[in-house]
């Protein structure tokens, strides 16, 4: 059975929007029309997506004047140099302050369209159209926008809400298998983090959501996406609870900065590290080693890595951690776990615990 179309709202004031969740959205004019004020629509997308869904969307835009800006994809890619061709197509195009950017892709691309609308003559109008499974249950959702600086990822961006999110589940037909497993690991992160229900429902519908059950994924898109609006509502530009949504990122960031952004996927990383995350929760005697061979579990089943490349030596980790935007006054702050669904950000931790779980997971 298709899965029905749900709706969820961000509440954030006169800035509240909606996230619509199901098949084929992409495809319906009203959706556009519905949140689209302004003549003039930039899609932007990359040379992998917009081959799959670009004419759909365009198809879809008819009432509207529609450029297009496709850049090359991948996650090498997610910098200030890729970042200005959007610029340059907006220029070049002459489109004004009253445009509004679609960003179609995954988080990628909703991070650099998002970043790009904000910075557009001081900020443009934004709809995002994620089609990954990791866009669509967080990036495209709570309004963090950017792009990566050679000294650590996500390090230029800006706070920029979009005015709707359109998560189309079809899409996710195409999505490579691996794709779709590293989007699964924002989805346990919800569980872990504030939804003890939501992770044994996970534990229950592993082998469906790799299966791609129309139903299965809808919901789990619904309950993350449930999870995260109430943290961004409570909490949006990150003075408290919504550093929680970053469980297992510090661990993950290092990963990927040390083995070279693109080889390990985001979700992958982040897998890893919400391991490593609970390890050292074990350590300060917060959680047992049941609680932490369940969680590798559950990401084992969902087909993600559990353990980190063996190749990163201790100080690389200690340096590249160093940079993490949750460094408070020199202090590396984690987010570590009293409980699955129970999460808090703590420096409550010693050097020497930091490293026995760095060491133990390689
Ligand atoms: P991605 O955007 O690189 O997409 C993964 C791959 O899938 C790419 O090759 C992409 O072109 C391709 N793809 C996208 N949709 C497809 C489809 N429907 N069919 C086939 N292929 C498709 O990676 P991602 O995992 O979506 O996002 C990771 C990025 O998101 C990272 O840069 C990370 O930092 C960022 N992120 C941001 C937030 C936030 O709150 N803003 C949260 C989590 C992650
Ligand atoms: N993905 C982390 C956040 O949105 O805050």
């Amino acid at each position: 059975m298709k899965g029905h179309r749900r709706t969820l709202s961000v509440d954030l004031g006169e800035r509240t929007y909606p996230i619509y969740i199901g098949p084929g959205l992409i495809d319906e004019p009203d959706l556009y029309r519905a949140h689209i004020a302004s003549p003039g629509v930039m899609i932007v997308s990359n040379d992998r997506v917009a081959p799959l869904y670009l004419a759909r969307v365009r198809a879809a835009l008819s009432d509207y004047r529609v450029g297009e800006v496709i850049l090359p994809d991948g996650e090498t890619y997610k910098n200030l140099t890729t970042w200005n061709l959007i610029f340059d197509a907006l220029l070049q195009q002459r489109y004004g302050r009253d445009c509004t950017l679609v960003a179609l892709g995954g988080g990628v691309i909703g991070d650099m369209a998002g970043f790009a609308a904000a910075c557009y003559q001081r900020g443009v109008a934004l709809l995002q159209v994620p089609t990954t499974l990791l866009a669509q249950v967080d990036s495209s959702v709570g309004g963090k926008t950017g792009v990566n600086h050679a000294a650590g990822k996500n390090m230029i961006g800006a706070f920029y809400q979009p005015r709707a999110v359109l998560a189309d589940i079809d899409t996710l037909n195409t999505l490579p298998r691996r794709e779709l497993a590293a989007g699964l690991a924002e989805v346990v992160k919800y569980g872990l983090i504030r939804d003890p229900d939501f992770f044994i429902w996970l534990e229950e519908h592993a082998g469906a959501l790799l299966a791609r059950d129309d139903v299965a994924l809808s919901e789990a898109i619904e309950r993350s996406c449930r999870n995260k609006a109430q943290v961004v509502a409570a909490d949006e530009r990150e003075s408290g609870q919504r550093a929680l949504l970053n469980l297992g990122h510090s661990f993950g960031h290092a990963i990927e900065a040390a083995v070279g952004y693109g080889n390990w996927l985001h979700g992958e990383a982040v897998s890893a590290g919400m391991v490593m995350a609970a390890d050292l929760s074990r350590r300060l005697g917060w959680i047992d080693q049941t609680t932490v061979l369940r969680i590798r579990r559950l990401l084992h089943n969902l087909e993600l890595p559990v353990d980190p490349p063996a190749s990163i030596a201790i100080e690389r980790w200690l340096e590249l951690m160093a940079v993490d935007k949750k460094v408070l006054d020199g202090s590396l702050r984690l987010v570590l776990l009293r409980a699955i669904g129970d999460a808090l950000v703590s420096d409550a931790f010693s050097t020497e615990q930091l490293t026995a779980t760095i060491e133990g997971a390689c």
